[in-house]
């Protein structure tokens, strides 16, 4: 698998540091509140598994599932919510993690959701951005790193549902995706 692997553009040991610093900031500004953090099926998994264990807060998880890529590797602005939250948002201090933004499209469907449910407050954690390819404005209140416009897999990224479980952020070989 890590024959596929053109380069490394974010180590593993950075993205864990990252995300300790992003555990710490999040641990301090929610200091005395409850805190939800809803990861975005199924990219996030692998950041909200790291996440979660550099909070020191009383802390939930849930998850909801939103599609808008299909196989391909750009977005066809198509979204779909595939599973919903489990539990009820209202009066809830809610934290949405996703493993990257890339048009916006996707969160920006997802917020639009959520705040209609009026949580007590409603931010957004992403390990990674790209801001070239943004259609739509997002706030951002904890972003990992800005990645330029390569197709990126690992750490819960994917091709065409692969590469997921690579620990590091890594772009692939062109002849991956020859033909696709
Ligand atoms: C990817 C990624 C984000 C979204 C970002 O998810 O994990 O959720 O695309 O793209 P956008 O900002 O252009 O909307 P994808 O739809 O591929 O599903 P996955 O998480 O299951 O891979
Ligand atoms: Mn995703
Ligand atoms: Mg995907």
């Amino acid at each position: 698998m890590m024959g596929d692997v053109a380069e490394i553009l974010v180590p593993s040991a950075e993205i864990q540091e990252k995300v300790r610093e992003m555990g710490e900031r999040i641990t301090r500004d929610y200091a005395g509140e409850r805190l939800l953090l809803v990861g975005v099926l199924r990219g996030a998994v692998v950041v909200m598994g790291d996440l979660m264990r550099n909070i020191d807060l009383p802390c939930e998880i849930d998850f909801m599932d939103i599609s808008s890529y299909g196989s391909g590797t750009s977005s066809s602005g198509v979204v779909r919510i595939l599973k919903d939250l489990e539990e009820d948002i209202s009066g809830r201090h809610v934290l949405v993690v996703e493993d990257i933004i890339d048009t916006g499209l996707t969160l920006s469907y997802l917020l639009r959701s959520l705040r209609a449910r009026k949580p007590a407050s409603l931010e957004i954690c992403a390990l990674l951005s790209k801001p070239s390819r943004r259609r739509v404005e997002l706030d951002v209140k904890y972003l990992g790193f800005e990645v330029p416009d390569e197709f990126v897999v690992g750490y819960g990224l994917d091709y065409a549902g692969a590469y997921r479980n690579l620990p590091d952020i890594c772009v692939l070989k062109e002849e991956i995706f020859a033909g696709s």
